[in-house]
């Protein structure tokens, strides 16, 4: 019998080759070639501090296979996606988790992990065209998000995307930022025409 997950509940595709085109970022399937980077990333502990998590302390062989295994079945709520440039350059990830069919709600995560592309307006662009994806082809009524508090940076990327604060949470010794854009609160910005709300 084929279970389907809540993420196929909610109209998000299962399709190994997605490709989402913004105005600075393309928003595709995972593939194996990405492993290296991320393992790089997940690795660099400056990094890991402004995700609130500790660096990675595996072997690449280890995380290799543990990646393989991820891309076949990313979990039932979860949607990873990279983010290139368009010029194909994979320079981070943006991924919906926690998604869940009855709230009709998913949590965002984002990390442009290359540095050289940090403050270009491409973590804004792949949150933009992730939000706008998320409207225009699911049943999805909110996405929300949490940063560190002092996480400027991607204080303003997200508030340059649209999402609003709704207040502050503490997870162990970490405080964050939260916040979320709405259906319709996007569908407000885009003057209700489907297009990008900014
Ligand atoms: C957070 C992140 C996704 C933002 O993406 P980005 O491409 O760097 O951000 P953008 O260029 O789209 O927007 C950043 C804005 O913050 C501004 N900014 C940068 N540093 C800032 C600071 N210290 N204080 C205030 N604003 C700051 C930039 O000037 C820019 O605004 P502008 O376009 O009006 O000039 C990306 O930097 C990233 O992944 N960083 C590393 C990991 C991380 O922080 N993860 C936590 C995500 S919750």
């Amino acid at each position: 019998m084929k279970v389907e997950n809540s993420t196929a509940r909610v109209g998000l595709p299962a399709s190994r080759d997605l490709k989402i085109t913004g105005e600075k970022t393309v928003l595709r399937s995972k593939k194996m070639s990405d492993a290296r980077a991320d393992y790089r990333w997940q690795s660099d502990p400056d990094l890991a501090a402004l995700d609130a998590t500790h660096p990675l302390r595996l072997s690449f062989a280890v995380y290799l296979l543990d990646y393989s295994v991820e891309l076949r079945s990313p979990g039932f709520r979860r949607f990873p996606l990279a983010v290139d440039t368009l010029e194909g350059t994979h320079i981070g990830n943006c991924t919906l988790y926690d998604v869940d069919e009855k709230k009709k709600e998913a949590q965002l995560g984002i990390l442009i992990g290359d540095r050289d592309y940090w403050g270009k307006g491409y973590g804004t662009d792949a949150v933009t065209t992730m939000v706008r994806f998320v409207f225009t082809t699911t049943t999805l009524r909110r996405i929300y998000l949490k940063s560190l508090d002092w996480n400027l940076r991607a204080h303003k990327a997200f508030e340059k995307a649209g999402f609003l604060p709704t207040g502050f949470m503490q997870r162990a010794e970490y405080h964050f930022k939260t916040m979320e854009m709405t259906r319709d609160r996007w569908e407000h910005l885009a003057g209700g025409n489907g297009d990008r709300p900014l």
